[in-house]
């Protein structure tokens, strides 16, 4: 049997050879594959992408599919999630197995287990705490929380989440992104003095036994590298220089990035709301800076002007990972009957994360 391609080969070629390789592919797999690409891939692959989404928008499409390869043009998570809601029964291909998320990796299964332990000599976790992770998370955090009464949440539903998890008991331990956490939980009404951050380098969480007994969330010290690159002062000097202007910003920002701005949301609200708004409508955007240098082309000729919120580039490294040559790589390999950078969860942890994705999707958002 022959061998499968190598990435090496398909590094030498410019991103139009890769175009037409691509194109090609995509012809002769037809139904068969689809690729499915997230609002930060860059230009470069995003258009190659047949249905495009947020996370939450991303997983209901994969788990709606028929075809028999998924290409997934985001991070692993994502792949990891699709694998789950197809049961295994779908090839989820990762372009680039480097392509990661920084904030997901704030947290992993051995200090979950460590924090549940330690809340353990407080209270009684199994009957007082819901865990809920942001699906920005590996599916071992997904499995937990699912065998442990919890959810899954992504920055669109987070508040329906929020709701149905203080239903189940009295506290949530949120991870790993805790300004998603916080805006969620102040947004329905939750003093701050009743969240507490759970920093999971210390011993129990360096928290007193009272600060626990107090907290209604204990929010994990996680955060995304690319938003917290967003600051209040970005937003108060847009107001200075444009008082008529529109700030919209990502829930992952700072609670108070969120606070200030007009709307607060995710990728997949921004741009709906950015695409609907009035010519001469001038936007500050808070998220990463691939979405928002597209989004600023798409809407030049319809006179509405969006900038960048920060001074500097805040760009998701690892959602760049995936490039023209490792799409073409995956695909061209597929075409000849090869299979690279499939992503599998295995069935014992694939099973439980299903359950905490499944209460997560019957939700209504
Ligand atoms: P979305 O929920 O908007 O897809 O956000 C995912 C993400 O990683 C943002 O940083
Ligand atoms: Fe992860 Fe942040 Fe990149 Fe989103 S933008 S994938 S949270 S590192």
């Amino acid at each position: 049997m022959a061998a499968a391609l190598q990435i090496q080969e398909f590094n030498l070629l410019d991103d139009g050879e890769c175009d037409a390789r691509i194109a090609a592919a995509k012809r002769l797999l037809g139904k068969r594959m689809v690729i499915l690409g997230h609002h930060y891939q860059r230009s470069e692959v995003y258009k190659h992408a047949g249905l495009t989404g947020d996370s939450l928008k991303l997983s209901q499409l994969a788990s709606q599919t028929e075809a028999e390869f998924i290409v997934f043009c985001g991070v692993h998570f994502m792949a990891e999630v699709a694998d789950i809601v197809t049961d295994g029964r779908r090839t989820v291909i990762l372009p680039d197995l480097a392509a990661g998320c920084s904030m997901a990796d704030m947290a992993n299964l051995m200090k979950v287990r460590k924090c549940w332990a330690e809340l353990a000599q407080v209270l009684n976790p199994d009957e007082l705490v819901t865990p809920v992770t942001y699906i920005n998370s590996a599916a071992d955090l997904k499995a937990f929380c699912g065998s442990h009464g919890g959810v899954v949440c992504t920055s669109t539903n987070a508040r329906t989440v929020l709701e149905w998890a203080f239903k189940q008991r009295e506290k949530v331990l949120f991870f790993p992104d805790q300004h998603l956490g916080r805006w969620t939980a102040w947004k329905m009404g939750l003093p701050l003095d009743e969240m507490a951050v759970w920093d999971f380098a210390k011993p129990m969480g360096g928290l007193t036994v009272e600060q626990i007994r107090k907290a209604k969330v204990l929010l994990w010290k996680g955060h995304c590298s690319v938003h917290q690159m967003f600051k209040p002062e970005h937003v108060d000097r847009f107001r200075k220089d444009v008082p008529n202007g529109r700030v919209i910003c990502h829930p992952e920002c700072d609670l108070e990035v969120c606070r200030r701005s007009d709307l607060v949301g995710s990728t997949e609200f921004i741009l709906k709301t950015v695409k609907a708004s009035e010519p001469g409508t001038h936007w500050l955007v808070g998220t990463e800076l691939n979405l928002v240098n597209r989004l600023a082309e798409e809407m030049k000729p319809q006179g509405v002007t969006v900038q960048f919120m920060s001074p500097m580039v805040c760009m998701c490294s690892t959602m760049f990972r995936i490039d023209p040559q490792h799409l073409a790589w995956s695909l061209d390999n597929l075409v000849a009957g090869k299979v690279v950078n499939r992503i599998r969860v295995p069935a014992e942890i694939a099973r439980p994360a299903r359950t905490a994705l499944d209460r997560m999707l019957s939700l209504a958002t």
